[in-house]
């Protein structure tokens, strides 16, 4: 059966690693990613954006989702990932999802709190997880000057304070990362993360994972970080190993025939982030 994210969370949590959230986009990434988790047997977190659903339609997602989830015995969830719009939400709610990312990082605090709020009471009458972002995922230019980066990275106050309000269970900090790749290497504040697990005792969340070195992610599991997001490091060889399929056979046209290198290339890095996650052999 398709889960919340609760206690996979928790359990990652107790036993300090990370459960990975991944992006996938149509049947061939999810079967990835499901085969993959069901091998390592790892927690696993099938994520789609708002796009994502509109691409691929909820009913599609949810109806793959369980017949993934039918064929494994280790812990499966789908996961909402950033959607803005709560009534979205309820309408993925009603059609399965037992998991939800409340993106609100947008507005300003109090403003979040209450967009979060409305959400947490709607998702947990149905025991749906709810996870919500404090600060912005900007990139990490080392030339960001102090300011900037107190503005936009979480604040652990204002973290302890976001929990307590709204009655989330999971939430996403803005400690260096960005979504896509980097400029440069990223540099993520550790202390500040150190700070916000003080201070909070819901699982951490971080986005943007993709490009970020090996032993940084693992440095931020270590520190508290419990699910970790993965979205263009699983696209970019995918659609570079399709690009050489269709280099070397230019007259090819069965997708079963070109689809193919493409689950390869992904499968390889779903394996190490599985890895880096430290959440294989864990049911
Ligand atoms: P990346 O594309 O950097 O992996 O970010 C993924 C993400 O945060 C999805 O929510
Ligand atoms: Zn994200
Ligand atoms: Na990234």
């Amino acid at each position: 059966t398709i889960l919340s994210t609760r206690q996979m969370l928790r359990d990652a949590q107790k036993y300090k690693y990370a459960v990975p959230a991944f992006n996938i986009h149509n049947m061939e990434t999810m079967q990835v990613v499901a085969d993959v988790a069901k091998t390592m047997r790892s927690p696993l977190i099938i994520a789609v954006t708002p796009s994502t659903l509109d691409y691929a339609r909820t009913e599609y997602i949810v109806a793959m989702a369980a017949a993934a989830a039918a064929d494994m015995d280790t812990p499966v969830a789908i996961h909402l990932d950033h959607f803005e719009d709560s009534d979205k939400i309820k309408q993925a709610i009603q059609a399965g999802f037992r998991s939800c990312m409340i993106d609100a990082s947008k507005e300003l605090f109090e403003k979040n709190i209450e967009m979060v709020k409305e959400v947490v009471a709607y998702a947990h009458r149905y025991d749906v997880t709810v996870e919500a972002e404090l600060g912005k995922l900007v990139g990490v230019e080392d030339d960001l000057v102090v300011a900037e980066k107190e503005a936009a990275y979480t604040n652990p106050a204002d973290a302890m304070r976001f929990v307590e309000a709204t009655d989330i269970d999971s939430l996403a900090v803005a400690i260096g990362t960005a979504h896509g790749l980097y400029k440069g290497k990223p540099k993520l504040d550790f202390d500040r993360l150190r700070e916000i697990r003080e201070k909070v005792e819901i699982p951490l969340v971080l986005h943007g994972a993709s490009d970020v070195p090996d032993e940084l992610v693992e440095k931020a599991i270590s520190l508290g970080i419990c699910k970790v997001n993965i979205a263009t490091d699983l696209k970019i060889p995918f659609s570079n190993a399709l690009k050489q399929f269709f280099a070397e056979n230019p007259t090819a046209s069965d997708p079963r025939k070109y689809m193919t290198p493409g689950k390869e290339a992904m499968r390889k890095i779903v394996e190490h982030k599985i890895l880096v996650c430290k959440s294989q052999n864990r049911y």
